[in-house]
């Protein structure tokens, strides 16, 4: 009994490592240590072996069988996956979801750095201010009087009450904000004037949303200060950007109009093909003039130095036009339909 243990131990050791797929290891622990395997066949001979011999030949009988079982798994493991019944894995298949739904970056997202990147050819810092601002950077600065409508409390979204402290902080109703703030850190640390910087930004006002408003939006702003700057080059500077933005035959015109923080004011049209094939329309963008010496003046630059001129502009009308959106509020619902087209 105890030579025919060794033996099943010494072949089944051997055999095992002969094994090298999972087919050949099943067939082993089947032979070896399934139900009608070689060890269950000398179970019967324990009843006709003496009964002092009985424990011992036991014992044996479990260590033969928790070595084959050890080397058995042990086996198995180093195998790995080849050890696997069933065909062998095809790690060149492809997978059963072909492609993963990757994200990217907001259609608006995407607008604002074409802007920019168009702004910082021509030589535009960007630069930034925050949404939660102050009146005297959205309005006192900008040379726009106390009893302006453009202040009235039903006009804007005040965070403290108007009067409730000298300057009550508001969610910015324009990126016009950030001309102050770059105006006055020009001076305070001494690198400027000469300025040059675009601020594209979110600003709030209490709309009722429709198809074309929302309650935020972005706008792209614009300020350049140096010496001599004039209409000119505020035209130029609009019409480069309408050239590179949408193509050589882009057109630009400017039409009188009225800003408290700039003088002249004009707003300005470019004539641009919105889509590929369509016809170039006159599209009304935004704002600009030349920057009010009130203005210039209360951020500390003298305007008999200094000239310059600014502009502003609504990013959604533009990512609209461009990309046929028909509702503005397609834009910030989100719907991963709409954001798989744009
Ligand atoms: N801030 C103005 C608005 O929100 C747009 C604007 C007009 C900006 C004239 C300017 C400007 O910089 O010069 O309607």
């Amino acid at each position: 009994m105890l030579e025919t243990l060794n033996n099943i131990e010494r072949d089944g050791l051997a055999k095992l490592g002969d094994a090298s797929d999972g087919d050949a290891l099943e067939a082993w622990r089947i032979a070896y240590l399934g139900s009608k395997g070689k060890l269950r066949a000398v179970m019967p001979m324990l009843k006709d072996i003496a009964k002092e011999d009985k424990p011992a030949v036991g014992k044996r009988l479990n260590e033969v069988k928790a070595v084959l079982e050890s080397a058995f798994e042990a086996r198995k493991a180093g195998l790995g996956s080849q050890a696997a019944s069933g065909p062998a894995l095809d790690m060149t298949e492809p997978g059963l979801i072909e492609s993963r739904a990757i994200g990217r970056r907001h259609i608006i997202t995407r607008v604002r750095e074409e802007l920019v990147d168009v702004f910082a050819r021509m030589g535009f810092a960007v630069a930034e201010g925050p949404e939660v601002e102050d009146d005297e950077h959205n309005f006192v600065k900008l040379n726009i009087p106390a009893e302006h409508p453009a202040r009235d409390p039903i006009d804007n979204f005040y965070v403290d009450a108007p009067g409730s402290r000298e300057h009550p902080r508001m969610l910015r109703s324009q990126t016009s904000t950030v001309q102050i703030r770059v105006m006055e850190d020009a001076v305070a640390r001494g690198w400027g004037p000469p300025i040059k910087v675009i601020s594209p930004g979110r600003v709030y006002r209490p709309d009722t949303v429709d198809a074309t408003h929302s309650f935020m939006f972005h706008q792209l702003e614009g300020l350049y200060i140096d010496r001599d700057v004039t209409m000119v080059d505020l035209k130029s500077t609009l019409l480069h950007f309408a050239r590179a933005y949408f193509g050589e035959d882009a057109e630009v015109r400017l039409r009188p109009s009225f800003f408290p923080f700039t003088e002249p004011s004009a707003e300005f049209d470019m004539k641009i093909a919105l889509q590929p094939d369509a016809e170039p329309a006159w599209i009304e963008l935004g704002g600009c003039g030349m920057v009010d010496p009130n203005v210039l003046t209360a951020c500390g630059i003298d305007p008999e130095v200094w000239t310059g001129f600014a502009f502003g502009f609504g990013v959604e009308r533009l990512a609209m036009g461009k990309y046929g959106i028909p509702d503005i509020r397609m834009l910030f619902e989100n719907d991963v339909r709409f954001l798989e087209q744009v």
